[in-house]
């Protein structure tokens, strides 16, 4: 039976558990709303893939997202939107999405030092939306870039308090440090989860920029202006699923947002998505 429009979920995907620093803002923030989160983790991370890899992956997870009803997409990763949010909303015309990119502009607007730095994947730096916001919001700031080799992976792997992930942040923060950054920018969405980390090195006097709350703001306006939203009422629920090790996700999901719950196996078969 088809769901009335606002009952139907919102659709949310990352190459793996990067995006559930969103979706715990959207589900904090909009708690009647049932939502689905695909994981692509035959695939994680997608920072090193080529552009034509990340958009057959993008847009085989939307198509198996429409199958399910998603009424909006986020596409909680900063590397698939950088890659795919052009080409997906040119895909699909009717269907609105949120995507992510690095938080450069309220940086920039803040900084006091003229210094600011950004945490994301080589993909995210090398696509042309990174290089369009820097030029329309960060003229005049000078901006340090990094893509922290190995962290998406310590962080798929639960080590978030870890020696090697320290070791990791150390060395993209400590020249940001000594060239006077005063804001740094989480362009990754599995980088929140090392922020405790990330905040013992650089200290207090410096803000770090999660964009998760003002991902599920945006989230929250497209469900107005679409009359998407669901009634109050409603006890939101969340489906789970990956196309990598679902026992291992579940580990995941306690480590890393302390919900016990289960997730669903999903299968690549040929570019399309399919239930396992
Ligand atoms: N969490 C993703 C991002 O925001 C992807 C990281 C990766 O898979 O390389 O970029």
């Amino acid at each position: 039976m088809r769901k009335n429009k606002h009952q139907r979920p919102i659709g949310i995907f990352d190459s793996g558990v990067g995006g559930l620093s969103v979706l715990r803002e959207i589900q904090g923030g909009y708690p009647a709303e049932n939502l689905i989160y695909i994981a692509d983790q035959a695939h994680v991370p997608y920072g090193n893939r080529s552009r034509y890899e990340v958009l057959g992956y993008s847009e085989g997870i939307t198509r198996y997202l429409l199958g399910r009803e998603a009424k909006l997409i986020v596409v909680a990763c900063n590397t698939a939107s950088a890659v795919g949010l052009t080409e997906l909303r040119k895909k699909f015309p009717d269907l609105p999405f949120v995507g992510l990119e690095p938080a450069v502009k309220p940086a920039a607007e803040n900084t006091s030092s003229g210094v600011v730095g950004v945490l994301a994947t080589p993909a995210t730096f090398q696509g042309e939306l990174y290089a369009s916001t820097v030029e329309r919001f960060a003229r005049g700031v000078k901006i340090l870039q990094d893509t922290c080799p190995g962290l998406v992976d310590q962080i798929e792997e639960s080590k978030i308090d870890h020696p090697e992930t320290r070791e990791i942040l150390e060395k993209a923060l400590k020249p940001m440090l000594e060239a006077g950054v005063d804001e740094i920018v989480m362009g990754c969405t599995h980088y929140p989860f090392v922020i405790p980390l990330i905040r013992e090195i650089v200290g207090n006097q410096i803000r770090v920029i999660d964009p998760a709350p003002a991902i599920a703001r945006q989230t929250g306006r497209l469900l107005e202006q679409f009359d998407l939203k669901t009634a109050g009422d409603n006890a939101g629920e969340t489906r789970f699923l990956t196309t990598g090790d679902p026992i291992k996700m579940e580990r995941q999901l306690t480590d890393l947002i302390k919900l016990e719950t289960g997730v669903s196996k999903l299968i690549w078969d040929g570019g399309i998505l399919r239930d396992g």
